[in-house]
């Protein structure tokens, strides 16, 4: 186990991830958390995350000097590079140079750390002190142009920090870095891997569940399918699993789930058809928020008749269904400021939220993953790639993404659009390189074009390829203009009612990923 200690930056989650990455189990803590406390889960290493503040601030966070004494290895990366320089008696002083972004970095010494880097690279920044002394003991491994001493490490205590922020990707040969400090330096081994995981998990469901029964919703989503499936391998028939086709899905999604996912994973489904359903209590409804609120109320109480019935089956053979299934995420977990063990429901941006009454203990097999794990896990089980590699997809479904009310007749015409626009890009083989690629029907909207020799008066598209790490920033995603150009040429010549293509080339911020 590596502690991430957060110090209220926003890297602690990717800190995490990287650790992951090196193939040692991360958690993160928050830097309030005492020393001992610290210590007492024994951690192999522990990381200091950046932070927003100068450690001469007013009220900026500390550490207990002990961390640094207590024979454990120390990696500080940013702020936390800079508080290990002054606990152990070296100088931070706010020299005049600030740097932010990319900065090139010289190195003076490779050591440990630095071994087999180039000589010259460039890392991402963004500091104002600087470090200006070493302390004792300590060798200094890099500098740039406002930072005299950028890198250094202390073999014989273990200590080690750089002044940037490896775990980003603009930080060239980052991973690295902290694969050397975590590796060599700490002396992890790299023992993380989903294979254990998921035998792991499987023998926790099984003593947390016993011989109970379970139930679980099915969203489509890879997050949702890996838990069942999880739970599945687990438990066998004494999984239920609820899948409510709200009509909102893509095409094929629902297919996915009822047939593809049953055949790889042998889970008992319900489905219930929910579409008109859903029709109904959305007729008329232009306002963003107000069809969430719609779509996440229908969606609770048609998940709960379906809960009921299968409740009332097995009651009907004398059994009882205890557990509910949640594809919880160790980000969820984080950004609830759950600890191990606490049963958090996010409510927000989840549309299965859960009514206050929840009679059912949480069974969350995903708790202390990333999606990326997720995924990996999913692979691991033999689930299809189409679930395996969904992008993420909003709970309210293509409802967000018409603009104007949602019909029938304009749900066709998106899926229509937004398959072509699915199978381009995974005939580009750019899936995996994009995060999210939502298509937009700008319902209410229309314009002329021309097609053969008719005027044309149809709706526009708009198409939203976006990169992210985690959906908190996003950028637009650079397209090969060829692939464009087909999605464009086949959505206005297959696709009757569509006769514009629009792309979005707005960043978020200040721009959303979805358009509602
Ligand atoms: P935005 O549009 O806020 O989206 O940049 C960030 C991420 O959240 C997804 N999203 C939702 N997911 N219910 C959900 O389950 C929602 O109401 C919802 N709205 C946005 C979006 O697809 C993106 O991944």
């Amino acid at each position: 186990l590596v502690l991430v200690v957060d110090f209220g930056a926003q890297y602690a989650q990717l800190i995490a991830r990287r650790v992951r990455e090196a193939r040692v189990y991360s958690e993160i803590v928050p830097h309030t958390m005492p020393v001992a406390e610290m210590l007492a889960k024994g951690p192999r290493a522990i990381v200091l995350s950046g932070g927003p503040s100068s450690v001469y601030a007013e009220g900026a966070p500390g550490i207990d000097p002990a961390l640094f004494t207590a024979g454990v290895p120390v990696f500080g990366m940013c702020y936390g590079f800079q508080l290990m320089a002054q606990a152990c008696g070296g100088e931070v002083a706010p020299n005049g140079v600030r740097e932010y972004g990319r900065t090139p970095v010289r190195v003076t010494e490779p050591g440990t750390l630095l071994a087999e880097i180039p000589t010259e690279h460039r890392v991402w920044m963004s500091h104002g002190d600087s470090v200006v002394a070493a302390p004792e003991g300590f060798s200094v491994l890099a500098t740039t142009g406002g930072s005299p001493v950028a890198a250094f490490e202390d073999l014989e205590r273990r200590l080690a920090g750089v002044q940037w922020h490896p775990e980003v990707m603009h930080s060239e040969h980052g991973q690295a870095v902290l694969t050397h400090f975590l590796h060599k330096i700490a002396g992890c081994r790299p023992t993380w891997t989903m294979v254990n995981i998921v035998e792991e998990q499987i023998e926790a469901i099984q003593k947390q569940v016993g011989d109970g029964r379970a139930i679980c919703g099915l969203s489509g989503g890879v997050d949702s399918a890996v838990a069942a499936a999880l739970v599945q391998r687990a438990i066998g028939d004494r999984l239920t699993c609820v899948f409510v086709d709200h009509g909102l899905l893509r095409k094929g999604e629902a297919e996915q789930v009822e047939r593809d996912f049953v055949a790889s994973t042998g889970v008992s489904l319900h489905v219930v058809d929910a579409q008109q359903r859903f029709l109904e209590a959305l007729a008329g409804v232009s306002d963003p928020e107000e069809k969430r609120k719609i779509i996440g109320r229908e969606f609770i109480r048609v998940f709960e008749a379906a809960e009921a019935e299968v409740v009332g089956e097995a009651a009907e053979q004398g059994d009882k269904v205890q557990f509910l299934v949640q594809g919880t995420l160790y980000p969820d977990v984080v950004e609830s400021g759950g600890g191990a063990g606490t049963a958090n429901i996010k409510s927000h941006h989840n549309v299965g939220g859960l009514p206050e009454d929840l009679e059912f203990h949480l069974v969350e097999p995903l708790r202390t993953l990333f999606k990326d794990e997720v995924r990996l896990v999913g692979e691991q089980l033999g689930l299809p790639a189409e679930i395996v590699w969904r992008h993420p997809f909003p709970g309210p479904g293509l409802g967000i993404r018409i603009i104007g009310s949602v019909t029938k007749e304009r749900l066709d015409i998106l899926r229509d659009a937004d398959a072509i626009a699915r199978e381009e890009l995974t005939r580009a083989g750019l899936d995996r390189d994009i995060w999210q690629f939502p298509v937009v029907l700008l319902a209410d909207v229309r314009s002329v074009g021309v097609q053969g020799d008719g005027r044309t008066y149809g709706h526009p598209v708009v198409l939203r390829p976006v990169t992210s790490e985690d959906a908190m920033t996003a950028d637009w995603a650079r397209l090969p203009y060829d692939v464009i150009e087909t999605i464009s040429t086949r959505i206005t010549n297959e696709v009757r009612e569509v006769n514009r293509v629009t792309i979005d080339v707005t960043s978020k911020p200040p721009g959303t990923i979805e358009w509602e």
